[in-house]
């Protein structure tokens, strides 16, 4: 898909933050959207500004995520797009709460699965089909401060990884959005790690959908609304002790700064 004029887009957790934009966004290109949050006033509001169509639920659940699609084909016919957006950020380390592993599980990869499992089908019958997972530059590095953040963040990484590498010759387009700090309520609720280490390069909500609408265009796996996330990441594959280090360095300097 070069271009998403006309196509049946459905974004998740699209009642805030990136979705919202992105939904907006879509629309603004000639998409037809499927606004879906588990806020349903929320989800409302965004479809109402844009003139998409809100179906409001839970985006991760098995069953959230079999009406959600079966609602959106309703409205839309086939689904081009899928926006897995919706995410969770817990904070912690291996002391977070069981129930804030579970969840973060759930939304950040499930939610993922879940979508992928019941998408497939048409798409490979039809020989196309589009998957964007929203997962952070945390899945492709790490973010201090949240251990549930970051090991499911790669968990989505791997998971888009892996549909890209089984599928891309029947069809199927998977990409990652990996920003680092988009100004949003998510943002606004990290911890100190969060805001000491991400605040200054934070981009806009809609300077991640543009990134979006480009990658679109160009096709690449990895969507970088931060383009020196690639440098980064290059550097902790080439030398993953040097980078540990690095890393350990920005724990100490948050640390410090609330001492
Ligand atoms: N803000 C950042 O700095 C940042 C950076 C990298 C990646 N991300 C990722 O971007 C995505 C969007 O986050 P955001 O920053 O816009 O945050 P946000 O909190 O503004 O928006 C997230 C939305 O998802 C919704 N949501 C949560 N669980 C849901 C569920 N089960 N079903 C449906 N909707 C659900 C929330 O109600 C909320 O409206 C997330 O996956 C997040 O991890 C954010």
């Amino acid at each position: 898909m070069k271009s998403v004029a006309g196509a049946g887009v459905v974004v998740t957790g699209a009642g805030s933050g990136i979705g919202a934009a992105l939904a907006r966004r879509l629309t603004a290109e000639g998409a037809r959207v499927v606004v879906n949050d588990i806020d349903a006033a929320a989800a409302a509001a965004v479809a109402a500004s844009c003139g998409a169509v809100a179906v409001a639920g839970d985006a991760a659940s098995e069953d959230g995520v079999a009406w959600l699609i079966g609602v959106a084909k309703e409205s839309l016919g086939e689904i081009d797009l899928y926006c897995a957006n919706a995410g969770v950020a817990r904070p912690g380390g291996a002391d977070a709460d069981e129930v804030d592993w579970d969840l973060s599980w759930q939304v950040n990869v499930m939610a993922h699965v879940r979508a992928a499992r019941l998408l497939l089908g048409p798409w490979l019958y039809r020989g196309r089909g589009h998957l964007i997972c929203t997962v952070s530059a945390a899945g492709l590095l790490t973010m201090l401060g949240s251990a549930p953040y970051s090991v499911t963040k790669h968990a989505a990484l791997s998971f888009a990884e892996w549909l890209a590498a089984t599928y891309a010759h029947r069809g199927i387009t998977v990409q990652a959005l990996c920003p680092q700090g988009v100004r949003t309520a998510m943002l606004d609720a990290a911890g100190p790690a969060g805001r000491i280490l991400l605040e200054e390069t934070a981009v806009t909500p809609e300077a991640a959908a543009d990134a979006v609408v480009s990658g679109i265009t160009d096709g690449r796996f990895l969507i970088l609304p931060h383009p020196e996330v690639a440098r980064m990441y290059a550097g902790r594959a080439a030398d993953p002790d040097r980078w540990l280090g690095g890393m350990n360095k920005l724990q100490r300097h948050v640390e410090a700064q609330h001492a």
